[in-house]
């Protein structure tokens, strides 16, 4: 690592010092113009940590901070983010703890398993109110989760409710977590924040925190999902914030006429921005995908990184997964996943009959996931030789549209409006394809999952779509999935129904389609190294 130590390096090390000190208001645009480096049931997973001589130098520390994390509390890819990251870095060499909430609907399971370990009142209000912070501990697999516990904030059944709500219990979360490692002295090199959740942490970091014991550490923030900024009035954020009114300019948290926005806040204090694909990291910084807040991000792109997600391959393995009718592995895909299909459509009254066509869809409902067009296709896909399976919540719309298919098309449609972990491996085993029709995403984690298990993706090119699922392409043989790029359903029902041309009508190609993507790299092996390596220019 030493050898890649450049001029540049130093020279931003040396401006990077000046932000630690920086409380006042003139060196505020200092703090937040810093240019970044020049280059940018589990019980059955054990994995060993590899021996301390092969373990790449030098270690560093890292605290993850983020509002979920599989399998404590998850609604989405960001939980599994929380979870597989954190675990492939330990095995980098890398000493992790993750700061989540303890909500009060973290299974009974995990709650037994904390172990107390502090408690004290902490300041949040610009009023000066003061609220209890607990600290519960597990750690598990060379990785420590410490949940910040108040009950005030955490007890409802779900860990976001609405922003009256949720902007209060971010503010205090993201402060909390800073007073835990101060409170536990675990001094960390980086704190990696995920999210609008934890966007307050790189600006508590600069400016209240600044001349305590964590003040000298970095931070990475990681946008997942741009759509969710944190966005309310300025009075009710200055006040559960308790932050200075010099940082509700248009430089760090005012947005629109007279809101305060969290993300915005954190993505101009943060050292470092990740976001989970290059193409998102590119798309974020145009009107249509920026969420409005392109310029912003333009104006700070050179602190911003795109790195693509990967999946835990333990957790997600077709071999060993105890939720399927039959495991296999590449060598017998062919001969077993057909009894995974059999299964579902057992499990979910369908038709029983291997040889039709069924397309899976693992999705929060809403309108991101192109939902919409995949209701105006959806009756001109169900031929008699097609099978569609929905897994999902959301959108109430969604929700009844995909429940009034079923009825209509009774042995061909079943939806499922349900968050179900266990149905989800047995539909991404027994669909011959996955549908991820996005209007955008910033990576996706299902279309990789798809490919783990052998079910071909059929995906809008756009965000981590893009960069993880190669065209198929008929001449050559090569690619992993079926593509189109214009968000349009008849583009949609095309590429569906490539899909389905190979599948019936070239069946020797489909199958190596299948064995190709079964043997994908889809692990977090090279990402985490590339986090690594970021930690590094961070703190060399
Ligand atoms: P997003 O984070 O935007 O929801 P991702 O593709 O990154 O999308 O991750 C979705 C994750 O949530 C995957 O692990 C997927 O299997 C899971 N998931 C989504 N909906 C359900 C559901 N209804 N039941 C079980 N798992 C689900
Ligand atoms: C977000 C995005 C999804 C991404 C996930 C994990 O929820 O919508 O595309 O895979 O976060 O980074």
């Amino acid at each position: 690592m030493a050898k890649k130590k450049s001029v540049s390096t130093v020279d931003i090390l040396s401006k990077t010092k000046k932000v630690h000190s920086s409380v006042q208001k003139d060196s505020l645009s200092e703090a937040i113009n810093s240019p970044a480096p020049a280059e940018a049931s589990l019980d059955h997973i054990v994995t060993p940590v590899p021996a301390a001589e092969t373990l790449p130098q030098p270690r560093r520390s890292i605290a993850f901070i983020g509002s979920e994390c599989y399998p404590f509390i998850k609604t989405g890819g960001l939980g599994d983010v929380m979870y597989a990251l954190p675990r492939t870095l330990a095995k980098l060499n890398c000493d992790v703890k993750v700061i989540l909430p303890r909500y009060k609907c973290i299974p009974q399971k995990w709650q037994e398993k904390m172990i107390y370990r502090g408690a004290f009142q902490m300041d949040l209000c610009s009023d000066g109110r003061s609220f209890y912070v607990g600290i519960m501990e597990y750690v598990w697999d060379g990785v420590v989760y410490d949940f910040i516990d108040n009950q005030e904030f955490f007890s409802n059944g779900n860990p976001y409710t609405n922003l009256i709500d949720d902007i209060p219990k971010f503010c205090y979360f993201s402060k909390a977590a800073l007073a835990a490692l101060n409170y536990m002295d675990w001094i960390p090199d980086i704190i990696h924040c995920h999210d609008w959740q934890a966007a307050l942490v790189p600006v508590y970091l600069r400016t209240l925190f600044s001349n305590t014991k964590i003040g000298g550490a970095k931070t990475m923030l990681t946008i997942h999902n741009l759509r969710f900024q944190g966005v309310y009035n300025i009075p009710t954020i200055k006040y559960w914030t308790g932050l200075p009114d010099y940082l509700f300019g248009v430089d760090v948290f005012k947005t629109g006429a007279d809101d305060a926005n969290m993300f915005k806040a954190g993505l101009a204090f943060a050292d470092m921005i990740t976001t989970v694909s290059n193409t998102y990291a590119g798309e974020i910084q145009t009107s249509f995908y920026g969420e409005g807040l392109d310029s912003h991000l333009s104006y700070h792109s050179r602190k911003l990184r795109g790195i693509v997600n990967g999946i835990d391959i333990d957790q997600w393995n077709p071999s060993v997964d105890p939720k399927l009718a039959k495991g296999y592995d590449v060598s017998n895909v062919l001969k077993n996943k057909p009894q995974n299909k059999l299964a579902l459509q057992e499990q979910l009254g369908l038709d029983k009959d291997e040889g039709k066509f069924v397309i899976g869809l693992v999705s929060r409902l809403t309108d991101q996931k192109g939902l919409d067009l995949v209701n105006a296709i959806l009756p001109a896909l169900i031929d008699g030789n097609t099978q569609v399976v929905v897994l999902g919540t959301g959108d109430p719309y969604y929700e009844s549209s995909f429940r009034a298919f079923e009825y209509t098309y009774k042995g061909s449609v079943c939806s499922n409006i349900m968050y179900d972990e266990g149905r989800a491996h047995l539909i991404y085993a027994g669909s011959d394809a996955l549908l991820i029709p996005s209007l955008f995403e910033p990576c996706g984690l299902t279309q990789l999952i798809a490919m783990r298990y052998g079910t071909v993706p059929i995906v809008r090119e756009t965000g981590g779509l893009k960069d993880t699922v190669e065209p198929y392409n008929q001449y050559t043989g090569e690619g992993n999935g079926f593509t189109f790029d214009w968000y349009r359903t008849e583009l949609l029902l095309d590429a569906i129904n490539r899909a389905k041309t190979v599948y019936f009508t070239d069946r020797s190609n489909w199958d190596k389609l299948v064995e190709r993507d079964m043997n994908k790299d889809v692990s977090w092996e090279n990402s985490a190294k590339q986090y690594r390596e970021l930690y590094l220019q961070l703190r060399p």
